[in-house]
Order: C-alpha cells, then structure tokens, then sequence
C-alpha cells in the first residue's frame, strides 16, 4: 500500500517512535491526524512537518477516556480515512508486587482497550475504503515474557492476540492489519532504570527513525500479520513459541541483573 495521498490516524504521535513516524509518513505524502495529550507538542509537530496537499491536523486526546475517543471518531468522519496507526503506549519496569493497582490499570487501558475501542468505532469508516489498514505497535514484549514487565507484557501479548483475530475476521474485505514489534527503542517510555539494565544485559536499543522506516517498509510492502524488528529477537521470539524451556533458562540466568534495575535497594 502505498501511503502517499492517503489520510492517516497516528496516535502516541508526540512520543519517540510517533514523533519518527509521522516525520516519515510526512515525508512519503501522506495527510496525517496526529493524536496524543500534549496540545502544545501536537501543534508543534504539527506544523513542523513537511505537507504534500491538504494540512496535517492535530487533536488533543487522553485515549483511555470515551468522549475523548468520541472527539476522534467525529474528527475523522469528514476525512477519507484509511489507515489507522494505534502507537499510543505506556510502560513501566517494575515486579509484580511492586506496582500500583493504578498502574496496572492505567497499562491495560492504554496499551490493549484504547486500541480495540478505537479500531471498533473507526472500521465502519475503514470498510467504506478500497484498501484500509489497521496498524497496532506492540512490542517484542508481545511474544515473550519478560521479568519486570509482566503488566507491560499481558497488554502486549493481548494486542497481539486482538491483531491476530482481527486480521482474520477480516480476510475477505479490504481492511488489512498489521501487528508489528519493535525491540528496544531509544524513546522517553524507558525510564534510566531500563537503559542501564539493557546495557547491563547487551540489549540493543533501536532510533525511531530506524523503527519507522521498518514500519513504512512494511506497510508498502503489504506484509500482514505480526513482524518483530531486531534481530535476534525476531529468531527468540520463534525460540520463546516452541522452546519455551530455553528462554525459561536464559531469562533465569538474567534475572539477578533484571531484579537489581526492577527493584533497586534503597
Ligand atoms: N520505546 C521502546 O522501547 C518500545 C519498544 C517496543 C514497543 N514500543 C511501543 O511503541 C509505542 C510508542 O512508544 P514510544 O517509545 O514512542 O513511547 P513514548 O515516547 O513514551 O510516547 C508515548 C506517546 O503516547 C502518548 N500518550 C501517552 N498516554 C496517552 C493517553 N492516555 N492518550 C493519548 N496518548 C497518550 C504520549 O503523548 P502524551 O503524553 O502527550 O499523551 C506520546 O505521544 C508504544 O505502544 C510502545 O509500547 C516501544
């Protein structure tokens, strides 16, 4: 699918990898409705992007509340809409006992229900297109379990699971869904405590800009389905699926380094 002249709904476009986006979505021509919570950020951005026809637009919305949700929906019923780009997410790096019931919530509501409540109210409109599609970030994190990220995990592996079931409910209309994993990225979601743990462990971290040309890529590409960027993590997440055992072993080994970032001593 080529994205040029096409309207796209990016939301979390403010973050790391949204703000890398939408400069790459921008630059390939495509019209964009930006989304996040920062008005003033939105704005910005905004009006920094290279424009090919009609102007990019720009909406401040918290994604987990239902009205805000309903501002979106109204904002886009005057655009051909024809793609969706669910980026919005949260994360935090913490053992299970030492997280807060509101955290716990606030990881769910974003990173799994905002995206399924979105893409439920925007397909009517994406079905009336030719060719549409939904686009969820998950994350590597959606196929593997990882100590400290157990909440971050079951959100993501929930996204997965809803990309998965989508796409085929879908099969025979012109809605596509692509689910796509990045590894690490170097964006304001990983706290210090998670870099330094990552660079405790070797763990590569990727530039958004190098997420989003894998992304724009794979759109044009018209791959479906769930694609993990980064290797190895493409080939753990295959190891994790049928050796469970393996990674069992490696992420055990690992744990005393993931429990001295996961919950430092006072
Ligand atoms: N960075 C990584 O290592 C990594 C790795 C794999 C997958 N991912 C996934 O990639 C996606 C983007 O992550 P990122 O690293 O770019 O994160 P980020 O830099 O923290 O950006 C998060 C974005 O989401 C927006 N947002 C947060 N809460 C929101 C809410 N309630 N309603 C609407 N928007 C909200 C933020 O803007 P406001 O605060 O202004 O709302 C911001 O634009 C996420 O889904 C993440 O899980 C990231």
């Amino acid at each position: 699918m080529r994205v040029h002249g096409r309207t796209i709904l990016l939301t979390g476009a403010t973050g790391g990898i949204g703000r890398a986006l939408a400069l790459t979505l921008a630059e390939a021509g495509a019209q964009l409705l930006l989304v996040a919570r920062d008005a003033v950020a939105l704005e910005q951005l905004g009006r920094a992007l290279p424009c090919a026809g009609a102007p990019h637009r720009w909406l401040s919305a918290d994604l987990t509340q239902e009205a805000a949700r309903d501002e979106v929906v109204r904002i886009c019923a005057e655009a051909p809409l024809s793609m969706l780009i669910n980026n919005a997410g949260t994360s935090e790096l913490n053992f299970l006992q030492d997280t807060l019931p509101e955290t716990i919530e606030r990881q769910f509501a974003l990173n799994l229900t905002a995206p399924v409540l979105l893409t439920r109210l925007l397909l009517p409109k994406l079905l009336t297109q030719q060719s549409a599609l939904v686009l969820n970030v998950g994350s590597a994190f959606g196929s593997i379990g990882y100590p400290g990220f157990s909440v971050y995990c079951a959100s993501k592996f929930g996204l997965r699971g809803f990309s998965e079931a989508l796409r085929r409910e879908l099969a025979d209309t012109g809605v596509g869904v692509l689910h796509i994993a990045p590894r690490a990225t170097r964006t304001a979601l990983n706290s210090e405590r998670v870099v330094a743990m990552n660079h405790a462990l070797g763990n590569a971290m990727d530039d958004p800009l190098q997420v989003a040309r894998q992304v724009l890529q794979c759109i044009e590409r018209d791959r479906r389905g769930t694609v993990v960027l980064g290797w190895p993590e493409r080939l753990y997440t295959v190891i994790n699926a049928v050796l469970p055992a393996v990674t069992d072993r490696a992420l055990r080994k690992a744990l005393p380094v993931i429990r001295r970032f996961a919950r430092p001593q006072p």
